[in-house]
């Protein structure tokens, strides 16, 4: 069965709690937590010091999914706030090797992101070194996009490799994902499927397991 994995960034604030509850009742894999730093992307959402609050609500693992230009000052934050998973981005232009190993060091496990105009050739190098592969099927900085159909391609292309390396990464894509596409994304080899608006508009819980219930 696929993973869904909700991003809180179309959740109502105000009730984040809630929120949550309702996607732990969908039946929720993991949380996806989109941060952003005004810089690495335009926008700018929310750091360390909520994920610590939200900690308390919920035992799912939390994916912080690091829109920043420099994830190697934050880590540590990030790790000790709760969060079990930091993706960081291929596109960052610090070493990205290094920011891999230290997520590692502080016990939390690593994902690497692409941006939709990076050619998956990129990321291959890094693969040995992380759990999870996010594959971009929108320009990060916003929810609510449309889904960039290319992106079918890379996923094809990402599962190919992953499986005749025998890798034990994931593939988790992310950025339009919709009810309408989540069955192409799947069958093109996503094993978790991260989604905003597809989730926190209208009714949570039922928006997960209708997701969930894709083959
Ligand atoms: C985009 C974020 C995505 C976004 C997805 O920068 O990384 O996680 O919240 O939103 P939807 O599912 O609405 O496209
Ligand atoms: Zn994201």
């Amino acid at each position: 069965m696929v993973k869904v994995s909700p991003s809180i960034l179309s959740a109502d604030f105000s009730r984040l709690c809630d929120e949550i509850k309702f996607c732990e009742k969908g039946g929720a894999d993991m949380l996806h937590l989109d941060i952003m730093d005004g810089h690495f992307v335009p926008n700018i959402t929310f750091g360390p010091v909520v994920i610590k609050s939200i900690r308390k609500c919920t035992k799912l693992p939390f994916d912080a999914h690091l829109m920043i230009e420099r994830p190697d000052k934050f880590v540590k934050d990030f790790v000790n706030a709760g969060s079990d998973i930091i993706t960081v981005h291929r596109e960052i232009k610090i070493s990205i090797k290094n920011v891999l190993r230290k997520i590692h060091n502080y016990g939390a496990e690593a994902g690497i992101a692409i941006n939709p105009e990076t050619p998956f050739e990129k990321v291959k190098e890094h693969l040995e070194d992380v759990e999870y592969l996010l594959i971009m099927s929108v320009h990060p900085g916003f929810a609510g996009q449309s889904f960039i159909e290319d992106t079918l391609e890379k996923i094809k292309e990402a599962r190919k490799y992953i499986d005749e390396e025998g890798l034990e990464v994931q593939i988790a894509v992310d950025g339009g994902v919709k009810h309408h596409n989540a069955k192409r994304i799947v069958d093109a080899g996503a094993d978790i499927l991260v989604a905003a608006s597809a989730i926190f508009n209208g009714n949570v819980e039922s928006n997960i397991k209708k997701m969930k219930a894709i083959k």
